[in-house]
């Protein structure tokens, strides 16, 4: 394959690979090996339209630790500012070379319009509300690492799902790996369509905690809505928020996640975030990892794309 656009587009098999992979970057880092010389010559352009802290970064630090040579771009300061679209913004950006593109844009969809004009790789790295393929990944490869393989894991994704390219990616991933995945909202922030997602679906938060070996908490975006969707946040965390209480009704050794940036005090409790349960640390250093796999299997040439070792230095 050679973008990445939606989870929705890898098999079971692409999936493993990239899980796989990462795992073997992973225990790579353990020898205190920091930088591999796979993507050496290689052009990654970091194409940011909307803004982000964790996804940006991982991707920068992922490139360079594969030895590429990257190009950030962040549309606020850039000539967008005077008009120029995300076609030329792009043309622009591949005629200095670019051989992979991670873009994210406040634009459902934009990422699919960018894979027919650039002839490099392009990576969904958050499109609207629509999907984030390699936060579904590193959450996938993060509950592999605290809990084995997920076949027939119990998986609650709970918050504003109406509006999460988060959740979306997520159970597309899960689903193909077998998981059980539920998604819990209040009804105004329930897709009208999740009936055709490959999950369950709860409004009831009490009753799926006690079921569940994994409860990944979403951000509430209240930039995306207004008060018709949400009363109030008290409210909103007496029925939905995940607080000590809750989590003590959790399963023994299953695990809270999030995937930032967090509302402390809205969706999840400080001592909820900051528990022995919670991986949101974890989650934010697999990120890198899984954006190296990434990066690797898609710019790394044909070995790597048909699934070979990853080459480390002696
Ligand atoms: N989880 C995530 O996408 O975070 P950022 O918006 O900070 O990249």
């Amino acid at each position: 394959k050679r973008h990445l656009l939606s989870a929705g587009d890898l098999g079971k098999d692409d999936a493993l690979l990239i899980l796989d992979t990462a795992e073997e970057l992973a225990q790579v880092a353990d020898r205190s090996i920091k930088k591999l010389p796979t993507l050496r010559g290689r052009t990654v352009v970091n194409l940011f339209f909307e803004d982000s802290t964790r996804t940006r970064i991982s991707f920068e630090a992922a490139a360079k630790r594969l030895s590429a040579d990257v190009i950030n771009f962040s549309a606020k300061g850039s000539s967008v500012s005077k008009g120029e679209s995300l076609k030329d913004t792009a043309l622009t950006l591949e005629a200095m070379g670019a051989d992979g593109v991670v873009v994210r844009h406040n634009a459902s969809g934009a990422p699919h319009r960018l894979a027919n004009w650039v002839h490099g790789s392009v990576v969904n790295a958050g499109d609207g509300t629509h999907e984030h393929p390699t936060q579904a990944l590193l959450d996938a490869f993060s509950m592999r690492r605290r809990l084995g393989n997920l076949e027939g894991r119990r998986v609650s994704i709970v918050g504003d799902i109406l509006h999460s390219r988060v959740a979306r990616s997520n159970v597309l991933l899960l689903h193909t790996l077998g998981a059980e995945v539920t998604v819990v909202a209040p009804p105004t922030l329930m897709p009208v369509a999740v009936d055709a997602w490959p999950c369950e679906v709860s409004y009831d938060l009490d009753a799926v905690i006690p079921k569940s070996d994994v409860v990944m908490m979403l951000r509430v975006q209240r930039e995306r809505m207004n008060a018709a969707y949400f009363p109030t946040v008290r409210e909103y965390s007496r029925r939905y928020g995940l607080n000590g209480d809750r989590m003590g009704r959790m399963p023994e050794d299953s695990i809270v996640m999030h995937p930032g940036p967090m509302n402390r005090g809205i969706e999840i409790a400080a001592e909820v975030a900051d528990s022995q349960r919670s991986t949101i640390v974890e989650q934010v250093a697999n990120g890198v990892t899984v954006r190296m796999a990434v990066l690797y299997l898609l710019l790394g040439g044909s070995e790597s794309a048909l699934g070979g070792a990853v080459p480390v230095p002696a």
